[in-house]
């Protein structure tokens, strides 16, 4: 995929692009593209299927977006530039930072699985603080969006949080943006418009608590399944998209489902299939130890080594085992 040059604080909207006038400019916000950037990374199939716009014209209106936010194939080297640009956010566990090559990076989908109260979102609480330190503490001093599709988003234990790490907890909360997903197409929805949230609230961070559960919910059985999955695609690629944009990490919970193809060692599985495999860029595997301590594993990755860590849930939500 091309990729943006930086060039992006020059906000031009729909409107701004030749051939856009104030009806297509309205179809394509309806289909959730809301910014020239989201046009121009859209596949033209996705504007035919969602937009209903022709193929010649959905060719045609990527492209001239693609010129206008100046976005052109790359060399090796300027990649190598953009890799530098990749910022860290810290989990709060220097140990987990570690496992995932200095902190939860930018320009990606980080996914953390693992089974019921294993603590996924007590690390999407922290990092709801973290996000917000200073970059000389780890942080990115920005906002985060929290998409909530279990409703176990808690305000109060980001006020004991903030408060275990010497901060002001009013301060904290106010730069935390929840947004409750009721069913799977709201997430989608959620989802399509988090690209132009990140513009209007200067969003640093992007979490889904769970990716799966609304999904895994409403498919269910297995006539069913290429369609959840198509969904689910979808969805991830849009996240995945406004995380490359923006150059912010995105970092989505999912469920552990039983393998009865694994006959010795651990039983369960990501759930979500190759999907969620294909576009998460690191996994994170989570299981329980011994009372609040947690092992942690990075699974199926292009580039980290295989590590594992131990953190443990407290009362800064999670730290290293001290
Ligand atoms: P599901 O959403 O059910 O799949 O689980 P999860 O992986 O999101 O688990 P969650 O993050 O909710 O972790 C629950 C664990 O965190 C339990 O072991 C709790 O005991 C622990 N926990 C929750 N709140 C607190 C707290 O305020 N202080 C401490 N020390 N531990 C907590
Ligand atoms: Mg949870």
């Amino acid at each position: 995929m091309a990729e943006t040059t930086g060039t992006t604080e020059t906000i031009k909207g729909l409107e701004d692009l030749p051939g856009i006038g104030p009806v297509t400019a309205q179809k394509l916000r309806l289909a959730g593209y809301n910014t020239l950037e989201a046009l121009a990374l859209a596949p033209s199939r996705e504007l035919v299927d969602t937009v209903g716009l022709s193929e010649e014209k959905a060719i045609s209106l990527s492209l001239k977006a693609r010129e206008m936010l100046d976005i052109k194939f790359q060399t090796a080297e300027e990649l190598l530039i953009q890799r530098k640009e990749i910022t860290r956010l810290t989990t709060g566990s220097k140990a987990l930072d570690e496992i995932l090559g200095g902190g939860v990076e930018s320009r990606g989908i980080l996914e953390l699985i693992g089974e019921f109260g294993v603590g996924k979102t007590q690390i999407c609480l922290t990092l709801c603080v973290t996000v917000q330190f200073p970059p000389e503490s780890g942080g990115l001093d920005g906002r985060v969006l929290y998409i909530d599709a279990e409703g176990t988003f808690r305000p109060e234990r980001i006020v004991e949080i903030s408060r275990n790490h010497g901060l002001e907890p009013v301060d904290i909360l106010k730069n935390i943006v929840v947004a409750r997903a009721f069913n799977s197409d709201h997430q989608i929805l959620i989802g399509e418009k988090t690209d132009e949230l990140v513009k209007t609230e200067n969003l640093k961070l992007v979490i889904v608590d769970s990716i799966i559960s609304h999904f895994r919910a409403e498919y269910i059985g297995r006539g069913t399944l290429a369609n959840r999955q198509q969904k689910l695609n979808r969805h991830l690629h849009r996240l995945l998209r406004t995380a490359e944009i923006h150059n912010i990490p995105v970092v989505v919970t999912n469920q552990v489902v039983a393998s009865p193809a694994m006959f010795f060692g651990p039983s369960n599985k990501p759930a979500g299939g190759h999907i969620m495999a294909h576009l998460s860029t690191n996994r994170v595997f989570i299981r329980k130890s011994k009372k609040s301590r947690r092992i942690a594993k990075i699974i199926d990755s292009s580039y980290l080594p295989e590590a594992e860590c131990v953190f443990m849930i407290s009362d800064k939500g999670i730290e290293d085992v001290s």
